[in-house]
């Protein structure tokens, strides 16, 4: 509940110590299936927060107490957690594995604001993120972005992830052994038309329209390094913190497990494309580039009213 509490003209804060903090539901089942990890419709066994890769997309207000609930499918073959970089708790505790069939309940206050990762840390934690368990957390700021962090006209989260051969050895996976792609959003060239004739989404802005990528490196070894081909970062921000910020950037290094938020303004005057690329060429070549199509007419609901995740 979010509540406005003023006493004798004070604003008085809640036990998060927030003004306005409210309580959020956030509410997952990991599932362990065969999943399309490319364009073309290809399965591959993975497991998943809620059968997505990446997992849901959780925002809330800096303060908020997020309130969750993890639940390991019975029919799952595995132990799983949750790892929400978001959280200040014990690794031992609120981390802790959940067997299948078993429920885990924990409460956190999100109190730093931007962009993390969560994820599975059960054992091999490798396999379990390679396999797609990983999602990501906004927190925004409690006061606003302000002047700090103009206002976005479109908004998307893009995950970059590992895709091993089926059947990988967790000791492999773990030293990079097997590894064969890069997934965007779950799969290899995702939003790239160019590279794959079987791509059908890419994203979408109008000319001049200022875009915010909520970036998150979900690979289990190596960094990826962020560029706009045919484009400047206008503005970077070190974890999505308001205080960290980064202006006329070319290629930023998102460590793994990181992430980072990256604003692009595209020319005003014409039709212009961005590929949005880890310029670590193998990721690149193998899956993580993302077209970035600016043009008059471009679809009005992409990047807005929660579309942050293109499926
Ligand atoms: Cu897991
Ligand atoms: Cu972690």
């Amino acid at each position: 509940m979010r509540t406005f509490i003023f006493a004798f003209g004070v604003l008085c804060f809640t036990a998060s110590g927030f003004a306005d903090a409210e309580t959020v539901n956030v509410e997952m089942t990991v599932k362990e299936l065969e999943l399309e990890i490319d364009n073309a419709g290809t399965k591959q066994s993975m497991w998943t927060f809620g059968g997505t890769i990446p997992g849901p997309l959780v925002r809330v207000r800096q303060g908020d107490v997020v309130d969750f609930t993890l639940h390991n499918d019975k029919a799952n073959g595995q132990s799983h957690s949750m790892d929400f970089h978001a959280a200040q708790a014990d690794v031992l505790d609120e981390f802790a594995p959940v067997k299948p069939g078993k429920t885990k309940k924990f409460k956190f206050v999100a109190k730093v604001p931007g962009v993390f990762i969560y994820h599975c840390g059960s054992d091999a934690m490798s396999e379990h993120i390679a396999r797609g368990m990983y999602g990501v957390i906004i927190v925004d700021p409690a006061d606003g972005y302000g002047e700090a962090l103009p206002r976005p006209d479109r908004e998307y989260v893009i995950v970059q992830g590992d895709l091993f051969e089926e059947g990988t050895k967790p000791n492999d996976i773990t030293m990079g052994i097997g590894w064969k792609a890069s997934l965007v959003n779950g799969r290899v060239f995702h939003y790239d038309p160019v590279h794959d004739a079987n791509a059908s989404i890419a994203l979408e802005s109008e000319p001049g329209e200022r875009v915010r990528l909520y970036f998150v490196n979900a690979s289990i070894n190596e960094s990826a390094a962020f560029h706009p081909i045919a484009g400047i970062w206008e503005r970077v921000w070190d974890n999505g913190n308001p205080k960290n910020v980064l202006y006329g950037m070319q290629t930023v290094d998102v460590p793994p497990a990181h992430g980072m938020v990256f604003d692009i303004v595209s020319p005003a005057d014409r039709n212009s494309n961005n590929a949005l690329v880890d310029h670590r060429m193998k990721h690149a070549l193998n899956g993580a580039i993302s077209v970035l199509m600016n043009y008059t007419g471009a679809d009005p609901e992409k990047g807005r009213n929660g579309n942050l995740i293109l499926r």
